[in-house]
């Protein structure tokens, strides 16, 4: 259980894993993001060094391969990853949310030592894989299939689109319909591996940001999965993957709160710097009033994180959900780093376009966040379904 007390202060340990990956993200990633950015390749060797610091599996028990550290711990470690590079932020809030939270919390002793304690120790690289082609936002309507066999086994086919990690994940879990006939009813979850027969890599797509991040086509032609593979019981997927968003989009708006503020801190030292007609940026109203606002909204978006974050550890004794929580801190904090990125840029003027100064990446970088896991249109569908007792 966390320990953020009445007076929102940072326990010591809190304190260290925050400085921790502040220090390694300034000194190891920092100084890489803009060549990893430009080339579009997985930066495999800092990931590797991330892995080494407990922060693919941040939230797993030791006895799993985790670091057994709280959610607070988590977020922390994420901000810091996300503000020096958006990409790396990513690899780790899939990891960490959408893979290793799920199996521990889903699956079976066997699923827990052959597909959670190689990834949440960071030996293998783990996707998560929902959207199809023809169904992203609405999620459910996928056209993959996987038959059950006579003996207990399910073959599965079809293609899935838009899974951050595909091209270099060992292992994936999968959401594909079992009994089309049930609607979200007859998904079901299954953790396939990339070196089995019939797993096929599609096509990558060439990204507008986030570009170290490998995103996938992953194709399934007649892949056979044994029947203790399957996460859950069968019908199971829509709501476990549901779940897992919950804890995603956590993730993600802690990826948007450390673009957001990479893009304030850029902007407030343009603005301490710089001069125009004979003063400093900083001492035009309307460039201070701008910086007022972004300061505000991050404050504002961390302390929805910290919320969320509350209540998925309540809810992890209680049973509750905290969608509502998750969704808000999302909506807020993605909307939150579009717009400081945005008006970073704008704040530098020419060079802000330029490739020379990290500014552009942020707002290359930012976008993304108000569309994967859900879009910001779906974060406000499902807050209001909330609020007015609809679900
Ligand atoms: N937790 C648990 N159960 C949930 C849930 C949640 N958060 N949300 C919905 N459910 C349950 C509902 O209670 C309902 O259960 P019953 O059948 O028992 O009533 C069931 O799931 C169906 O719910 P809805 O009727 O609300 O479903 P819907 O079809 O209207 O869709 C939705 C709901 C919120 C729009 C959902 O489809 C959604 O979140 N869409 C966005 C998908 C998304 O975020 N995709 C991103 C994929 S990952 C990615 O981006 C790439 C990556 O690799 C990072």
């Amino acid at each position: 259980m966390m320990s953020l007390g009445p007076t929102l202060e940072l326990t010591p340990e809190h304190l260290m894993i925050r400085d921790a990956a502040r220090d390694f993200a300034q000194n190891e990633i920092a100084p890489i993001a803009a060549h990893y950015d430009e080339i579009g390749e997985f930066p495999m060797e800092t990931i590797k060094k991330m892995s080494a610091m407990g922060f693919m599996g941040l939230e797993i028990p030791e006895a799993y391969g985790g670091a057994g550290m709280d959610g607070l711990s988590y977020v922390l470690a994420l901000e810091e990853v996300s503000k020096a590079d958006a990409s790396h932020g990513t690899i780790m809030s899939v990891n960490n949310s959408l893979y290793c939270g799920g199996i521990y919390k889903y699956g079976s002793e066997l699923l827990k030592q052959k597909f959670l304690q190689p990834v949440a120790s960071g030996q293998k690289i783990a996707a998560y894989s929902l959207t199809e082609p023809s169904s992203g936002s609405d999620a459910s309507r996928m056209k993959s299939r996987a038959v059950k066999r006579s003996d207990g086994s399910y073959v599965i086919n079809g293609r899935k689109s838009w899974v951050t990690s595909g091209p270099v994940a060992d292992f994936v879990l999968l959401f594909t319909m079992t009994a089309p006939e049930r609607g979200h009813n007859g998904i079901t979850a299954f953790l396939v591996e990339a070196d089995q027969p019939g797993f096929v890599h599609g096509k990558v797509e060439p990204k507008m940001g986030i570009r170290a991040s490998a995103t996938s086509e992953l194709v399934f032609e007649d892949y056979v999965c044994p029947a203790e593979h399957r996460l859950g019981e069968e019908g199971e997927g829509f709501k476990i993957a549901m779940t897992m968003l919950d804890a995603g989009r956590i993730g993600i708006a802690t990826q948007a709160l450390g673009i957001a503020e990479a893009a304030y801190e850029a902007a407030v030292g343009y603005l301490t710097e710089r001069e125009a007609f004979g003063k400093k940026l900083g001492e035009f109203q309307g460039l201070q009033f701008q910086v007022a606002d972004m300061k505000t909204r991050i404050e504002a978006a961390r302390l929805l994180i910290y919320n969320a974050v509350l209540a998925k550890a309540k809810a992890q004794h209680s049973g509750a959900r905290y969608t509502l929580e998750a969704s808000m801190a999302k909506l807020y904090a993605s909307e939150t780093a579009m717009e400081c990125a945005h008006r970073a840029l704008q704040m530098h003027g020419g060079i802000g376009y330029s490739k020379e100064l990290p500014v552009e990446r942020y707002f290359r970088d930012a976008k993304i966040t108000e569309i994967y896991e859900g879009t910001s249109e779906i974060q406000r569908m499902v807050i209001a379904r909330n609020v007015l007792g609809l679900r």
